[in-house]
């Protein structure tokens, strides 16, 4: 019996000294020293020796068993051993690699115009005046010079919160709203950037849109200001070759009123579609501030003048962009604001 055991362990030895991955080593192990392994097999017939035979084959029976084990748990840490240095090789992280780029947000076109025509006003001296887009019906319209039931309000139709508070129509209340806070001191040269809100909806027109609106009150403030001021501001955001007319107009709180148009951006003034073929596209309203108004803010028009002006920054976008769907603005499909 001692020498089959013998012949089991030297074996096993060798194929402990082959074995190169933990299933072989495993299925290794069951077989030699399993419960139904080699060595419990042989020790069956153990009862049939006699005395001394017995005791001496049990020994050695568990000496080689023991041995087995120290072997078989050796290479168990010399294979973890492998596997880890293996594992370190081929996870070693190449810190000189360029990271993965952050997706980065961009300004959407609006704000890009905005900041434009903001830029070009800072630049004349222009500073930024704010004012509430939930708007009181003596800004948005009284002090305008639109009394209740001034057919002017009929274009500027809106969303009434209660009998005295709406949505602004436009960014014009904020003109008094700065005279108030400035009268008497002179000058008054602000710009207005901000949302506004119509009860209108196509292609053209969004229930929310932006403007920009400019004041300028000082001595001796002409029709000549003005106009140098938005050819100066035209030329800036469409290009020095771009041409001005204006043609007259009604707003109540200007007088005399003006609506300024730019020679088409698309056919420089031939006639297309853009500009419905009279090579003109109508891109602001302006005018010499009316006397009442500046009443209402509380200058004394006898002493003072100003004109004003008031445009809308989607009109201005989809002029320069060539964009013909005022919605693609507000959808945040991001194939088209990546574009800008
Ligand atoms: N508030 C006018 C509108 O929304 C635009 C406008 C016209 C503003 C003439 C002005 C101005 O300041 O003088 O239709």
């Amino acid at each position: 019996m001692i020498e089959r055991l013998n012949k089991i362990k030297s074996l096993a030895v060798a194929q402990i000294v082959e074995v190169n991955d933990f299933d072989s080593l495993n299925e290794l192990k069951v077989r030699t020293l399993g419960r139904k392994g080699e060595i419990t097999m042989l020790l069956r017939g153990l009862k049939d020796l006699n005395g001394q035979e017995r005791i001496e084959a049990g020994r050695a029976a568990n000496e080689i068993k023991d041995n087995l084990e120290k072997l078989i748990d050796a290479k168990t840490a010399e294979l973890k051993a492998r596997e880890l240095e293996h594992k370190l090789k081929e996870e070693r992280i190449d810190i000189s690699l360029p990271g993965l780029p952050l997706p980065l947000g961009g300004k959407h076109p609006i704000t890009m115009i905005a900041d434009e025509i903001k830029n070009i006003f800072i630049g004349l001296g222009f500073s930024i005046a704010e004012g509430p887009e939930i708007e009181s019906d003596y800004y948005n319209f009284e002090a305008l010079n639109m009394p209740r039931n001034h057919p002017a309000r009929d274009m500027q139709d809106t969303f009434y919160i209660n009998e005295e508070m709406l949505l602004r129509t436009h960014t014009s209340p904020v003109q008094v709203r700065t005279m108030e806070k400035m009268a008497p001191q002179i000058p008054v040269k602000i710009i207005v950037p901000g949302k506004v809100y119509r009860k209108d909806d196509d292609a053209t027109h969004s229930p929310m849109f932006n403007q920009v609106e400019g004041l300028l009150i000082d001595k001796n403030i002409t029709f000549a200001n003005l106009k140098g001021t938005l050819m100066l501001f035209a030329q800036r955001i469409f290009g020095e070759e771009v041409r001005v007319r204006y043609r007259p107009s009604f707003f109540p709180f200007t007088e005399p009123s003006a609506e300024m148009d730019i020679s088409c951006v698309q056919c420089q003034g031939k006639g297309c579609r853009m500009c419905s073929h009279t090579g003109w596209l109508e891109i602001l309203g302006a005018g010499m501030v009316n006397p009442r108004v500046l009443q209402y803010g509380g200058y004394d028009p006898e002493k003072v003048t100003g004109f004003a002006f008031g445009m809308g920054i989607e009109r201005i976008a989809m002029l320069k962009y060539g964009i013909n769907d005022l919605r693609l603005f507000f959808d945040n499909d991001k194939r088209f604001l990546k574009q800008f």
